[in-house]
């Protein structure tokens, strides 16, 4: 698949999904992309890393602690994972004219891969890797759900009880969870434009309504306008 992607007017179909785990942001696409779908709009799901047939075999190696790759290995395993995303899935549904729900994107990796792992002071071209690892596809909106790392530690436990097994990552010390969600924070700062800020810290039902609100805001979405 070597063809050029869509850039500029159809990416902003593309709509991310952001924050420390547990924050909520699987509960809100799934939410968000009932109400888009009810309102009569094409809607695909995804989430990174991992989904396509290449990317399911990327995320076993990153994610399930067999292997333990070093940052920058770390770093590029997740962009490979991207660029065969955006290429083989993202590209084709917003050429299509549909909206691209994704759960976690660029943002993710600049908390984690690079703001956490602390590889972001190297004279590395940060931005030309995320772009190049993009194809061009940057998102038209992303949501940001803002809660602590220790309410979203919580979710996790609860979650956890119920039978879903943490990852590589969900298992990294406190530090490293803190440094993600501050990566986070200045990445709205830096973009309050792109990056809406959702106080996740409030019942799943109107965490809804905000993201709403949002959409309804920020996109030519009038019908799903909070209610
Ligand atoms: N607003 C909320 N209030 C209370 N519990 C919530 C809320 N939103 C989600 N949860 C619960 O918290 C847990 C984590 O939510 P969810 O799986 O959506 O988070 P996530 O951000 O996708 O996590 P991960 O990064 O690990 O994929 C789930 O058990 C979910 O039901
Ligand atoms: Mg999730």
């Amino acid at each position: 698949m070597t063809q050029g992607v869509v850039v500029g007017e159809e990416s902003a179909r593309l709509i991310t999904f952001e924050g420390v785990d547990g924050c909520g942001k699987s509960t809100q696409l799934r939410l968000a992309a009932e109400r888009l779908r009810a309102a009569g709009e094409a809607v695909v799901t995804t989430f990174e890393p991992g989904d396509t047939a290449l990317g399911r075999e990327l995320r076993r190696l990153l994610l399930d602690g067999e292997f333990v790759p070093v940052p920058e290995a770390e770093l590029l395993l997740f962009l490979a994972d991207r660029a065969q995303h955006v290429r083989e899935v993202i590209a084709s549904a917003l050429a299509r004219g549909a909206w691209v729900l994704c759960d976690r994107y660029s943002d993710s990796t600049l908390a984690y891969q690079l703001a956490a792992r602390q590889l972001a002071d190297q004279q590395i071209p940060l931005h030309a890797l995320l772009n190049f690892a993009e194809c061009g596809v940057r998102p038209g909106l992303t949501l940001w759900f803002d809660l602590s790392v220790e309410q979203a530690a919580a979710r996790m436990r609860q979650r956890e009880s119920s039978g879903e097994a943490p990852t590589r990552l969900d298992d990294e010390q406190a530090a490293f969870h803190q440094r993600v969600a501050a990566a986070f924070a200045q990445q709205w700062q830096a973009e309050p434009e792109r990056i809406a800020r959702i106080d996740a810290d409030r019942p799943i039902a109107d965490v809804h309504g905000d993201v709403c609100a949002a959409l309804a805001r920020r996109l030519p979405l009038s019908a799903v306008a909070a209610q």
